[in-house]
């Protein structure tokens, strides 16, 4: 099968090649795959952060959609011929097969195709459980950094949906229609303008904007920490917290964190998107030979929402 292996090379991330199908593992289905989605894990895994990069013989891809040609030979899972979506922790989705777990695969109703369904896994579930992590959000305030990015939208979405107000940090230039159309109830350049304080900041740019997101949060607020895609590590001053004699949590945040089933979010992210009411914002879906252009525009902060790929004529 054709596979989209990383070269080692910062000029050229990844390139075309042949390998054996996957065999899976009793607990796992087979997947012809029919689409797959860009996260900046990848990207992250692919360059220059040579310590973050996962054990040798490691491809590219969390995110695919397609069909299940073998089920789970443990009668776990979906059957054979099945439309799904599914989550691969350890990666090698762009790829014309995959291996994933059964519980890590949703079915897909005729309504949501399969570009839409590879843009759900990682981001929509990262959103769902951040959304989680934060507590309930009725009526409450929240500053979310990253907003035009694969997760932010999602977060935007499903934090307004359940009733919160929605403070959204997105590129001057940046049109905010968008992200006003999923709910968000104010759009600002930067963190300082944020018109706070926030019971709830969402931060994943790291470097000077976590200190300043701090700064936003209300005395006994919460700040999940849940990335850092400026690359850049931050310096936390004691006093970056509003000054006072009450304290904020601080919490970083991982997708990982807990035990809840990879499966049920991804099949409650499907049962939304399914009834119209979260939208995966991915434009127009690529040729899978176009990845390492997405790579440069997601590398150079280019990239809105999430980029889709489909492999071959399997795309509807
Ligand atoms: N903790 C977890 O388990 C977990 C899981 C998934 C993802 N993540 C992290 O969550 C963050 C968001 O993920 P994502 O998939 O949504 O990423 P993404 O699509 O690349 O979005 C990141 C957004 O951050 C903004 N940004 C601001 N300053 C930036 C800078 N210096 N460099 C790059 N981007 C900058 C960009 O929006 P503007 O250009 O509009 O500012 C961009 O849209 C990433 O840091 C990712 O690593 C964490």
């Amino acid at each position: 099968m054709r596979v989209l292996m990383p070269t080692g090379q910062n000029d050229v991330l990844v390139s075309s090649a042949e390998v054996p199908r996957p065999e899976p593992a009793p607990h796992e289905a087979l997947v012809r795959v029919a689409a797959f989605s860009l996260n900046r894990a990848d990207l992250l895994y692919l360059t220059s952060a040579r310590e973050l990069r996962p054990s040798p013989g490691w491809r590219p891809g969390n995110d695919i959609a397609g069909v299940v040609v073998r089920a789970a030979t443990d009668g776990s899972g979906p059957a054979a011929g099945d439309r799904v979506a599914g989550y691969l922790p350890d990666g090698g989705g762009w790829a014309e097969y995959a291996a994933v777990a059964a519980d890590r695969l949703a079915a897909l109703p005729s309504e949501v195709d399969f570009a839409a369904a590879a843009a759900l896994p990682t981001a929509g579930i990262t959103a769902a459980r951040l959304l989680r992590a934060a507590g309930p959000l009725f009526g409450r305030r929240v500053l979310l950094t990253g907003a035009t990015g694969g997760v932010g939208h999602y977060v935007v979405e499903l934090a307004a949906a359940a009733g919160a107000e929605v403070t959204a940090v997105a590129a001057p230039g940046e049109p905010w229609q968008g992200l006003a159309r999923l709910g968000a109830t104010a759009v600002v350049h930067s963190v300082p303008e944020a018109e706070g304080p926030f019971d709830v900041v969402l931060e994943s740019i790291g470097g000077e904007q976590l200190p300043k997101a701090l700064a936003k949060v209300r005395r006994g607020g919460l700040v999940l920490w849940f990335g850092q895609a400026s690359g850049q590590p931050v310096t936390l001053d004691f006093f970056d917290y509003f000054s006072g004699f009450e304290s904020a949590t601080l919490r970083q945040f991982t997708v990982y964190d807990g035990t809840d089933s990879w499966g049920a979010d991804l099949a409650a992210l499907v049962r939304l998107t399914a009834a119209d009411r979260l939208h995966p914002e991915f434009g127009a879906p690529r040729p899978w030979s176009s990845v390492g252009t997405a790579l440069t525009e997601l590398a150079e902060r280019r990239l809105r929402g999430k980029a889709v790929f489909l492999v071959d004529e399997m795309s509807s």
